[in-house]
């Protein structure tokens, strides 16, 4: 086998730091640093028994490139055959693995076997000693089916050792700290709020697993299992990894990537491997039986599972070991790429078809999800859908469960907060529109389709508002090109099929036309000539999507920008799609042709800008700001020291900003400002202004132009 090189360890300044560099809403592409390497998420640890080593830890490293593992510190601790090796060389040899160790403390031994003999502190000292990387402290396990009383005392009982235990830990070891509670929201709500807030002398807890769910998962209680990721989530601080404990079927990995955990950690590889199972991203299955393999691996290539159940007990284990491991690291990679595409909820959805129990929970989180009421859980989903880019390339695949999909939720509750009937028509005249025009039966692209039926409605009654029947609603014809709506993968008859008429109202009502009386057009051929009005109509038409792109995607207030619109000029592409345009000869905005969303130029973040000047409050302070529909472009205040760099073009890095208005939407334009409120870039916001507020590293914002360029 070849030998991989060894770790490179990370900045002594960034020990214990997480990034984050990609993201699909709450699920992220995370770099967390520590003395043996960076490790990149979502990924699994894999725990190795010190006792017995079913897949040798060097392999791990060398073969399937594991950068991290999880061992247990009190087992170690407990045989002398362990401990004194570990002390005098240190974990990393004991165990041969050059990467990141990581260690729990004996919480779990104390659940399984009764009480353990260890102190609190002791056992966080010993594995400074041993030189682990990442330790655990000594938590109180919380079972589901205990007391609330006694749930109480186990999340008050944990916190109250973290501080102990945070300051044994000392500069170099970084510490885990577990989340209890069981199956109350509101205790494990607190117990991350308790654990997340608690500093000792070099740094407060690096990473927080979720703890006492492993009866859960045993029991496939799954929706239960969600309910508590999300609880514990809404507390936990963002600039932490998740680590979901005791978590490793790769069929749980889609949704609870998508819900915000970053980290797994489990024995099913080599336990199931050991009572005969082999692992698949959809469910487990038995060797007894089968003929041939349901699922490809190169630990099972070229043997027949009849040569496997002829092997010895031990020689069965590790082929199967092997194949569990390598189907958990390739299910683990194919989440991390659904990160980096966009596609996790599509993954997880996929998934959710595997198995009834696991179906049941992910109806029950999407049901949650378009309610969002106020708890721990809405709470939570209210956050994951606010930090979901509410627009994006790539096709739409149909599906029953296709409205409920974050980002499809997000753009349509920004339509209906945001967007606004248009305060003035074609032909000059102003007042409430006369009726709303719904196009059915028509397919994108509907600048092709249809442009020619929205033109001739216009010209019958210029106070017409165009709407299309979109298998995802009903949405303005300005929001005709933009992405999921017009690039839904489906059989051509989603887009025959017209929406039944409770359906249609409920749905005109989301952007407030339920009082205006509506016809149903089904757009037929293009007439042979255009009337003589088409210009006038089709610049209106162009001013209108401008508008409504700005007022729905970057909170600008509609009233504001129609004076803008009057003195605005476009070039076309020869799809004859507005690609950049000017007001008053510079240039402001480009409509993004991949996703029909819309980019900043600098003349357009000073336009903007100027609407606004103030700068957005600092964090933490208590300053009440009027919640408004249209609050206006997102602005994120730059520190002093890092003004010079960004304002001539660099990248906002987390740690240099002091404050950012709530509505920064990841994947969406923001400026930056300066503390008198001066512009001092624009650029695409990678993060909400709650990670603003806590990560130390990282990009924030993607800058797309400095204002303070020497030209
Ligand atoms: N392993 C599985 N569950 C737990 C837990 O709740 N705490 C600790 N420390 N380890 C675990």
């Amino acid at each position: 086998m070849e030998k991989r090189p060894g770790p490179e360890p990370c900045r002594p300044q960034d020990l214990g730091l997480f990034e984050v560099v990609s993201r699909d809403g709450a699920a992220r592409i995370g770099k967390f640093h520590t003395g043996h390497g960076i490790l990149t998420t979502p990924m699994l640890l894999p725990v190795v028994n010190p006792n017995l080593r079913t897949i040798e830890p060097r392999e791990m490293w060398d073969r399937y490139g594991v950068d991290a593992l999880i061992t247990n510190s009190y087992v170690i601790w407990k045989h002398e055959k362990l401990r004194v090796p570990a002390l005098s060389n240190g974990i990393h040899e004991l165990l041969d693995f050059p990467g990141i160790v990581v260690t729990d403390s004996g919480t779990f031994q104390s659940y399984v076997y009764g009480d353990v003999e260890v102190g609190i502190e002791e056992i966080v000292s010993f594995q400074r000693e041993i030189g682990v990387d990442i330790g655990t402290m000594l938590d109180v396990f919380g079972r589901p089916d205990m007391s609330r009383e006694e749930l109480e005392d186990a999340v008050s009982e944990t916190a109250s050792r973290a501080l102990p235990s945070l300051s044994e830990a000392g500069e170099k070891l970084l510490l885990n700290g577990p989340i209890q509670g069981g199956l109350h929201h509101d205790l494990r709500s607190e117990s991350g709020e308790l654990m997340g807030s608690l500093e000792g002398d070099s740094r407060g807890f690096a990473i927080h697993p979720i703890g006492g769910i492993v009866p859960l998962m045993e029991q496939q209680r799954y929706r239960e299992l969600f309910g508590i990721i999300l609880a514990s989530r809404s507390t936990i601080p963002r600039n932490r990894p998740i680590h979901m404990f005791g978590c490793g079927h790769p069929l749980l990995f889609p949704l609870s990537i998508a819900l915000g955990v970053d980290i797994f950690d489990s024995a099913a590889y080599a336990l199931f491997a050991r009572d005969d199972r082999l692992l698949t991203p959809d469910g487990t299955v038995r060797l007894e039986g089968l003929k041939e393999w349901p699922i490809s691996s190169s630990a099972l290539f070229g043997k027949s599972p009849e040569e496997v159940r002829g092997m010895e007990k031990d020689d069965r284990a590790a082929i199967l070991a092997h194949h569990n491991l390598e189907i958990t690291q390739s299910e683990l990679a194919r989440c991390r790429e659904a990160v980096r595409n966009g596609k996790i909820w599509e993954l997880a959805e996929k998934r959710s078809h595997s198995s009834s129990r696991l179906r049941e929970a992910f109806l029950w989180v999407i049901e949650e999800l378009e309610q969002l009421e106020e708890s721990e859980v809405g709470n939570s989903l209210l956050d994951i859908m606010a930090s979901t880019n509410p627009v994006r390339g790539g096709g739409e695949p149909i599906s029953d469960d296709i409205d409920s999909r974050p980002h499809v939720l997000h753009i349509m509750a920004l339509l209906s907060l945001r967007w606004r009937i248009p305060g003035s028509w074609w032909d000059g005249s102003v007042g409430p529109p006369e009726r709303v025009v719904v196009l059915e039966g028509t397919s994108p692209p509907w600048r092709s389709t249809c442009l020619h039926t929205v033109i001739e409605a216009l010209l019958e009654n210029p106070k017409s508002v165009v709407v299309i029947s979109t298998p995802l609603g009903v949405i303005p014809f300005s929001f005709e090109d933009v992405s999921p709506f017009c690039h839904i993968d489906g059989p051509e008859a989603i887009w025959l099929e017209p929406t039944d008429n409770e359906q249609l109202v409920e749905d005109l009502e989301t952007l407030g036309l339920n009082d205006i009386p509506h016809v149903t057009i089904y757009p037929g051929e293009a007439p042979e000539n255009l009337p003589a009005e088409y210009p006038e109509i089709r610049s209106w038409i162009d001013r209108c999507s401008i508008v409504d792109k700005l007022s729905v995607l970057c909170a600008m207030k509609p009233g504001l920008l129609c004076g803008m619109t009057n003195e605005m000029s476009s070039r076309k592409s020869k799809t004859d799609r507005m690609v950049n345009v000017s007001v008053d000869g510079e240039h402001v905005f480009s409509p993004r042709l991949k996703d029909g969303g819309i980019s900043l130029a600098l003349g357009g973040a000073r336009l903007l800008h100027s609407f606004n000047h103030a700068p957005p409050a600092r964090f933490g302070s208590e300053t009440e700001t009027e919640e408004e529909d249209h609050p206006g472009i997102p602005r994120v205040l730059l520190s002093d020291d890092a003004i010079p760099f960004v304002g001539q073009g660099r990248n906002v890095m987390h740690g240099y900003i002091d404050g950012a208005d709530p509505h920064v939407t990841p994947g969406q334009p923001c400026i930056v400002v300066s503390s008198s409120g001066d512009l001092v870039a624009h650029g695409v916001a990678q993060s909400t202004s709650m990670e603003m507020a806590c990560f130390k590293k990282g990009i924030a914002v993607k800058v797309r132009d400095g204002a303070l360029r020497e030209k």
